[in-house]
């Protein structure tokens, strides 16, 4: 297999036009995807990421700009030579777009009669795949009779039935709730380390990147706006834009006008850092959200404090903060 990334977007544009209006989806995007990687793409709704997603297997064609899929650019193959790349990228989405009038069974094997094959011969395949989603006991029944959980796992049995070398995932968890999202995301993670197949996974959620991704870019209005590993851009996000996103929604618009954010990058977790502001500037501090973790001995992660109301009491801690190489930054709307 070779080391070439498995996707390569170079310059990649495309531009909507809506009632005589240009509209620029994506604006000049560079991305290099390495093979056997799970990759997140995350942004705000709008900001382009299902267009995103469709410009790698060209569902959607880039107005201008290269997409590359193992090392061959698309825009230049011929008709069947694209039918041939794109059954190697299979796709998922948030509600699993299954065909409602077959079967568990029959919806699997789907894409492999679409390829010529009759159902007798995709049958053995599509019931492997089935028992590799764990849903060989539900092989007759129709979606309508399955649970969110259950039908995201046939999409993704159908999605691999072709043995794609990608799976493109469009919120595939967002229909979910929180149990259900982190079994199929342990599904995902599992087709990945057994099956090598590298994975694109396009969120709105910092927690789908945080539980299996192992890079992410971050899009905003059309703009990669940061890029790098997974613990790279949620503990030291750049942006203003990119801090707003790696907190949970509920904070991200927070009405508390003293807020401030406490990064930690790899100071010892057994320091009691909050303890030792409240001790030293006695002064009280709120935590209003923290998500610091442990890495070999060493904390990594990020608070966010809501300080004194009182604009010396604020001061000091902030001096303090100073004085003792903390990062304590206010947090701004953006
Ligand atoms: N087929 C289309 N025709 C016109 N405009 C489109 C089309 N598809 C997307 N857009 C516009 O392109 C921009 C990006 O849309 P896109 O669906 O890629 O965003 P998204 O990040 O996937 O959002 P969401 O999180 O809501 O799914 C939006 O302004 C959208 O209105
Ligand atoms: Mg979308």
């Amino acid at each position: 297999m070779s080391d070439d990334p498995i996707i390569r977007l170079v310059n990649l544009r495309k531009t909507f036009n809506i009632k005589g209006k240009e509209i620029a989806a994506l604006a000049d995007i560079n991305l290099t995807i390495n093979r056997g990687d799970i990759f997140g793409i995350i942004g705000k709704s709008g900001a382009g990421k299902s267009t995103l997603v469709r410009c790698i297997n060209l569902l959607e064609r880039p107005t201008s700009g290269s997409v590359f899929f193992e090392g061959a650019d698309l825009c230049l193959l011929s008709p069947a030579e694209l039918r041939k790349a794109r059954r190697s990228m299979g796709m998922i989405f948030q509600q699993f777009n299954l065909l409602m009038q077959r079967t568990a069974l029959e919806n699997v094997r789907f894409p492999l009669e679409l390829a010529g094959q009759s159902a007798r011969e995709a049958n053995p395949r599509a019931l492997e795949l089935l028992e590799i989603v764990g849903l060989a006991s539900r092989k007759d029944a129709y979606p309508a009779q399955l649970s969110g959980g259950q039908k995201q796992r046939v999409a993704i049995a159908r999605a691999l039935t072709t043995n794609p070398a990608v799976l493109l995932c469009d919120e595939a968890t967002s229909a979910l709730d929180p149990a259900t999202t982190d079994s199929i995301l342990s599904l995902i993670k599992e087709i990945n380390a057994k099956m090598g197949v590298t994975v694109v996974v396009i969120t709105h959620e910092m927690s789908v990147i945080d539980k299996i991704c192992d890079h992410v870019a971050i899009i905003s209005k059309g703009v990669i706006i940061e890029e790098g590993s997974t613990e790279q851009v949620f503990f030291h996000p750049a942006t203003e834009a990119a801090r707003k996103l790696v907190l949970p929604e509920a904070l991200q618009n927070l009405p508390h006008p003293n807020a401030y954010r406490l990064i930690f990058n790899g100071r010892s977790s057994f320091e009691p850092v909050v303890s030792n502001i409240v001790l030293n500037c006695g002064c009280p501090v709120n935590i209003l959200y923290a998500d610091t973790r442990d890495i070999g001995g060493q904390a990594f992660g990020q608070m966010v404090l809501e300080l004194p109301e009182d604009p010396k009491s604020r001061e000091r801690i902030l001096n303090y903060a100073r004085t003792h190489s903390l990062v304590l930054e206010e947090m701004k709307n953006v």
